[in-house]
């Protein structure tokens, strides 16, 4: 959440920070800031709302600039509350989230200090102008000793022509070198470029931009030598290709990511770590938020099923809190898309102090969570920029089910034919993309629902949890999914006329109970659509109206039956007027906890 950028070079840096923070805006789109030095001169334009608020600041002069794109933790989206924040000589834009934030408030008020936001970050530009004696790299470190929190910071100084400070702390960044400019930015799109190479900053390091040299230190700013990066090119270039967002463009590349991310462990499979892991786990517990914690659900399904493993599905943010039982044959699975996600990461981190053996599932290879973890299983999902997740979704259970698979092997289980279906999945998954124009019309019974309720048994509950999610995140209607047994037990109470259902049925053996469910659903006046593999299933008359998915070995029917659930709420957010590509209060990578 939030993304700051930088860039001192001989051109203007206006261009350069605001188109940077175009590729940062999955991060926060809540207000936008520069600031540049012109000579000895700090500049700052703001504006709440998106980046292409800034655009009239295009043009404004100065060769080092520092820029911000905001998901609001302390203080409202507004212009006050927007980075960058400036006192005295400094300026500074900040990611993450500062928690002795009152402490510290209260002690520069103590001090006679004033504050024009309500943001945390301000304070600490004001430590800054304090602590100053005439050295800036010095300055900022003794103010970094007295932060607690997650941060990543970039900061100018009108005494420090063409010099940049930024120093990381629980957030990304990372900088980069061109042929005659040096950058920064929260990740590598927004950086990226031909010639460039990228260094990603470790928690505790300082770099200091001057010129054309880029200089890296360790938290006692002893200089540092740093590997640059390696980097796919491509992540420079998110195009529409004719789709009129990012979220419908990237649902038909689901096939693609599903299909790349298969080759990509099919590689993996024969490498030492992964065989030594296979054979010595005995337990697994997946950690996750969102969607990727709704994977490791329909995953638990097939690691179990498949396999026989016990396996433990956790949201990451209360795992942490659990004192969760962990020994060293305990794989500990972190899922995330972007390898940044604060709880997720704190989670893989606990995991580890407790001896388990951590693999993370991301779609980032440069991420803090590949660096964090044992062993990287990576998703090729490609970029993402649609902030609900779509694709990456898909990836993750491709990675997740032929890790079951690879366990059920080492296990002696006879899983050929599952393995031929999760070849087949990538072809599976095209077949099923067709439905989502089927489902477009269904968004008119949506707009104003008073809730909707998605429901399923096993592998059709993980997907209903997702569906659910969808829908909220975009078109911000209250929802649950379900777990279609579970319905009578009180939640029958919330359904109506006024409560459209969601029903998924792609197992054969569960359509009787699930069907039970409908009924109930039904005769309490519900909408019913239904999402199923079995045509036969579609005429029933407590079926308002279906879609059909291609059928598919059970445990991987989550792949398939989510590509209906992400249209429905990619759609029904264009029915209300949102925008599904930026929806609101959402960030794509939440980096506070
Ligand atoms: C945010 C995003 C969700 C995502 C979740 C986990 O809430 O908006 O779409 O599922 O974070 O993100 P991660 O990068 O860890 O998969």
């Amino acid at each position: 959440m939030c993304g700051i950028v930088g860039y001192i070079g001989k051109k203007p840096a206006a261009p350069y920070l605001l188109d940077g923070l175009k590729k940062l805006e999955y991060r926060g789109y809540d207000s936008a800031g520069i600031a540049l030095l012109q000579g000895q001169t700090l500049i700052v334009r703001k504006e709440k709302g998106r980046v292409e608020q800034l655009e009239k600041a295009r043009s404004a002069a100065g060769t080092a600039g520092i820029g911000h794109t905001r998901w609001a933790t302390h203080g409202k989206p507004s212009k006050e509350n927007a980075h960058p924040h400036v006192s005295g000589k400094f300026a500074l834009v900040h990611n993450g989230i500062i928690e002795n934030d009152y402490e510290l408030r209260a002690r520069l008020i103590k001090w006679g200090e004033t504050f024009s936001s309500q943001t945390d970050s301000e304070l600490i530009v004001k430590l800054l102008a304090r602590e100053y004696c005439g050295d800036f790299l010095i300055a900022v470190k003794n103010v970094v000793k007295q932060l607690r929190g997650a941060f990543a910071l970039a900061i100018l100084c009108a005494d420090f022509p063409q010099t940049i400070v930024c120093v990381r702390q629980g957030s990304p960044l990372i900088v980069g070198k061109g042929k005659d400019y040096l950058a920064l930015a929260s990740d590598i799109p927004a950086i990226a470029g031909e010639g460039v190479s990228a260094f990603v900053l470790k928690d505790g390091e300082f770099a200091l931009l001057r010129e054309t040299d880029v200089f890296f230190y360790d938290a006692q700013l002893r200089k540092i030598e740093k590997e640059q990066t390696e980097y796919d090119l491509q992540t420079d270039s998110p195009d529409l290709c004719g789709f009129r967002h990012f979220m419908r463009k990237e649902m038909q590349e689901i096939p693609q990511a599903v299909k790349d991310s298969l080759l990509q462990i099919a590689q993996a499979e024969q490498s030492a770590c992964l065989r030594e892991l296979l054979r010595r786990t005995e337990r697994v517990q997946i950690v996750g938020c969102g969607t990727a914690y709704h994977s490791g659900l329909a995953a638990k399904a097939a690691i179990e099923g498949l396999a026989r493993i016990p396996t433990e599905v956790c949201i990451a943010s209360e795992y942490r809190y659990r004192n969760p039982i962990i020994n060293a044959n305990t794989l500990v699975i972190a899922v995330s898309q972007s390898g940044e996600t604060a709880d997720t990461l704190a989670a893989a981190q606990l995991a580890k102090e407790h001896g388990a053996y951590v693999a993370a599932v991301t779609n980032v290879p440069y991420s803090t969570l590949t660096e964090c973890a044992d062993l990287l299983l990576p998703t090729r999902a490609g970029r993402e920029i649609g902030v609900a997740a779509t694709k990456s979704y898909n990836a993750q259970l491709a990675v997740l089910y032929a890790l079951a698979l690879l366990f059920a092997e080492e296990r002696q289980k006879d899983v050929l034919a599952q393995k031929r279906a999760l070849q087949a999945m990538p072809q599976m998954c095209l077949s099923a993309l067709p439905v989502c124009e089927e489902v477009r019309g269904w968004s008119s019974y949506f707009l104003n629902a008073r809730s909707v309720y998605f429901i399923g048994r096993a592998e059709d509950y993980a997907a209903a949890a997702e569906g659910s999610l969808k829908l909220k995140e975009l078109s911000y209607l209250p929802g649950e999914g379900y777990p279609a047994g579970e319905l009578k037990h009180g939640t029958l109470a919330l359904i109506d006329e006024t409560t459209p259902v969601i029903a998924i049925l792609t197992r054969k053996d569960l359509a009787e109970k699930t069907l039970n469910a409908v009924h109930e659903v039904f005769s309490r006046g519900a909408r019913v659509f239904l999402i199923t593999a079995f045509p036969e299933y579609r005429n029933r008359e407590e079926v308002f109206a279906s879609v059909l998915i291609p059928a598919c070995e059970r445990y991987f029917s989550p792949m398939l039956s989510v590509i209906p659930l992400q249209a429905l709420a990619y759609y029904t957010a264009l029915a209300r007027g949102n925008d599904p590509d930026k929806p609101r209060n959402l960030a794509k990578s939440v980096t506070v906890e």
